[in-house]
């Protein structure tokens, strides 16, 4: 709750006796109310003042009207520690740690939305408490390549898994009176030169693969924020830009809450008042040196934009729609009084983070039912720089200040403590360093041995053992998972492949935990028995893992994007530099022009169009038990409104409770312009005790059977023949319906 503050006060006993609250204040009147009659009483420095940061977080409030400065803060997957007022430098707080939930590409695999509402409403405390009116996340950038700097940050390469997924998180978050500020709008699938990149997309790959989570994060999450993304689309940056911003955003989805830049993406003036930027942070401006101090005033819409009104270049037109989206935000938030209590650390948001990880990590291989581990009185080796190495510290701005982290090493001596013999070798060294703008993971992570000293230890230890489970895989440093930079290849850094081979063998009982939240070259995989996708998953990544690979928890995890053999097979590295990372435009370092050329042919898009096989199929996830889909069915295989609802069988045929994800893929038989085989359109987690069968009801709408149309500029599903297949991965679906639309 908030209370009435001085200012407030004296503006309330100011007013003549007998007159009303003023309407801005008054809680029983509608926003929109509240908006026109504050935005009445704001002077043209007071309106300026509110759409432009005035420190690396907050933008101001309106003081003299009693409305409090607004805090934002990252990220996706916890709330940021806070940094100086003005500076990029850590404030030393001691009240700043959090919970670390898992990274969204975690989320994404859980393929379950009710995880999205429970991580939404957890971070959302946790903003809460903290003081922050925004948090800045979930992103949502579709995983074009696997080398992607920031894919852990996102939720995987499917349009419409992440639509499914990013409603719930938003929903619960602002259900708390904090906004989300989805990210990064848009285009921005890579990392490297981001702030130079200009995309070259069709409209339809544009409307089909990149847009539709934005667009489900507006019309059905009703996001409060957006963040513009650094790159460029049309020779625009995506922080004012006329047809992504103006246009589609605003113009044609109806968005009715704020764009904010992305720190440092507005680079000018006239199209940042024109083209639908809102709220202007992090900018570099006018020669000011590199977070330089007071430079707010220098913003683009600040000092500069305030003269050009007063001079009479603008009218308030684009001014007043700014502010009052502002008004609305503030509305929802800080001046809404009913915003319950914030909580840190609670146990609750341990359980989600728990949860949430749990669910999300993919068995992706078990051979010879390696997993789960029958651990009593068994010799297990434990290997690997990712077995005991800090993950939540790094990565640039979703870097977080954890209470704390359990690692997989940790995570295994608790849960199998007095049952097994736990032993440990290093195998590796990448990287020792830990830490990220002044926020240390602490821990000494030095070992000054040669890589083949580290092989041959762990391999002479993994001969004794029952068991070897390698933790390997990326980490949060520069080139690897981590903002600014891209990877450089696809294969696993620091002589792992080597590590991994040489283990695996000696001992046959070896599992390969990989930790990244990107797809790696696994050159090794006939030679492993068990491979797991482990994530990032935050402060109880151990406590999730030792829980799957022991078999408390029955893994349900699928894979959001598909898991490539290698470059070769992936879209974007198929038409060389020209679709990435791009060509510099007439040979000057200013602008880099990446054409999307697979169009809409992304992931299992494009592996299904190429006939190629990946390593791991989109969707492909395994448990410890068996499931049988079967028996799919409609009751009307004719529609003329385009809505369809299939009704499918799920059977748990093995001896194991656990979840499988029931997935539909449609295919348009007739069809005037070229499609993909199949396209995620539904799908469903369903929990089965072993034997039990369940119908599970799928629906499909109009939307699902259509394309973009580049000749109307709309959506366009044409009448014909389609199939709807059903199983639990994109390559193992089992059954299919035709129905024809009319
Ligand atoms: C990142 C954003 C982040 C912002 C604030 C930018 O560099 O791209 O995702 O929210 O910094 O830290």
């Amino acid at each position: 709750m908030r209370h009435l503050n001085v200012l407030n006060l004296v503006l309330l006993l100011t007013l003549p006796l007998c007159a009303q609250k003023p309407v801005y204040l008054d809680e029983t009147k509608g926003i929109e109310e509240r908006i026109d009659d504050a935005l009445k009483r704001m002077t043209l420095s007071e309106k300026i003042g509110v759409i432009h940061a005035q420190s690396k977080f907050s933008s101001a409030g309106v003081k003299r009207l009693g409305m409090p400065d607004f805090w934002t803060d990252d990220g996706p997957h916890g709330v940021r520690p806070d940094v100086l007022w003005d500076e990029w430098v850590q404030a030393g707080q001691t009240n700043d740690s959090c919970v670390a939930f898992p990274a969204l590409t975690c989320l994404a695999a859980t393929w379950n939305p009710s995880m999205s509402a429970l991580y939404g409403h957890a971070l959302g405390e946790e903003a809460l408490y903290r003081g922050k009116d925004m948090i800045l996340g979930p992103g949502i950038n579709i995983y074009r390549t696997p080398l992607g700097g920031r894919n852990f940050e996102y939720m995987g390469e499917d349009p419409y898994l992440t639509s499914r997924m990013v409603v719930p998180y938003i929903q619960s978050m602002q259900e708390l009176g904090v906004a989300s500020c989805v990210k990064h709008y848009c285009l921005n699938n890579d990392e490297e030169y981001r702030h130079n990149v200009n995309v070259i997309v069709s409209d339809r790959a544009l409307r089909e693969i990149y847009l539709p989570g934005f667009e489900a994060a507006v019309k059905e999450g009703k996001a409060w924020g957006l963040m513009g993304a650094y790159n460029i689309y049309k020779d625009e940056h995506n922080c004012h830009n006329s047809i992504t911003l103006k246009k589609i955003l605003k113009e044609e989805w109806d968005f009715d809450g704020v764009v904010v830049s992305d720190w440092g993406g507005a680079h000018d003036m006239d199209q940042a008042v024109k083209n639908g930027l809102d709220m202007e942070f992090g900018t570099w401006t006018d020669g000011l040196a590199l977070n330089a101090s007071n430079a707010y005033d220098n913003y683009h819409l600040s000092k500069s934009y305030q003269k050009a009104i007063e001079q009479g270049r603008y009218s308030t037109k684009e001014l007043d729609d700014k502010v009052r989206r502002v008004l609305r935000l503030f509305f929802r938030t800080t001046m809404n009084k009913q915003r319950p209590y914030g909580f840190l650390c609670s146990e609750e948001h341990y359980a989600t983070a728990r949860k949430v990880a749990s669910e999300g990590i993919v068995l992706l291989q078990n051979e010879g039912g390696v997993l789960p581990l029958k651990p009593q009185g068994k010799k297990i080796l434990v290997v690997g720089e990712n077995a005991i190495k800090m993950m939540t510290v790094g990565g640039g701005s979703s870097s977080l200040k954890a209470q704390h982290e359990i690692s997989p090493l940790d995570g295994l001596k608790q849960r199998l403590a007095g049952i097994s013999e736990i032993d440990y070798a290093r195998g590796y060294v990448g990287d020792v360093t830990g830490n990220y703008d002044g926020v240390t993971t602490g821990q000494n992570l030095k070992d000054d041995r040669k890589p083949e000293q580290l092989v041959e230890e762990a391999v002479e230890k993994a001969k004794a053992a029952d068991y070897v489970i390698i933790f390997g895989g990326l980490n949060k440093s520069d080139y690897q998972d981590c903002e600014g930079h891209d990877r450089k290849a696809m294969e696993l850094p620091y002589g792992q492949d080597e590590l991994i081979k040489s283990v695996a063998a000696v001992n046959s009982n070896t599992v390969y935990v990989n930790i990244s939240g990107n797809a790696v070259c696994m050159p090794w995989r006939k030679q492993v028995p068990a491979i797991v996708q482990g994530w990032f998953l935050g402060s109880e990544a151990g406590t999730a893992l030792a829980s799957v690979l022991v078999g408390d928890t029955n893994p349900s995890g699928r894979l959001p994007f598909t898991w490539y053999n290698n470059l070769d097979e992936v879209g974007a590295h198929s038409f060389g530099e020209a679709a990435f990372p791009g060509i510099w435009r007439d040979g000057k370092k200013d602008i880099i022009d990446e054409e999307y050329k697979e169009g809409i042919y992304v992931g299992y898009r494009w592996t299904d169009k190429q006939k190629i096989k990946p390593l791991f199929a989109f969707g492909h996830g395994l448990g410890y038990t068996t499931f049988k889909v079967s028996n799919l069915r409609t009751e009307n295989p004719v529609t003329t409104d385009g809505n369809m609802t299939y009704y499918v069988d799920v059977t748990n045929t093995g001896d194991m409770e656990g979840s499988d994800v029931v997935q539909l893929y449609l295919t348009d038989v007739e069809s005037s312009v070229d499609r993909p085989a199949k396209e995620l359109k539904a799908f469903a987690k369903v929990s089965l005790k072993p034997g039990d069968t369940k119908t599970i009801v799928l629906k499909t709408d109009k939307r699902a059977l259509s394309f973009w149309d580049e000749g109307t500029n709309d959506w366009k599903a044409e009448p014909g023949e389609f199939v709807a297949h059903v199983g639990d991965a994109s390559d193992r679906l089992t059954c299919k319906v035709k129905f024809t639309f009319k």
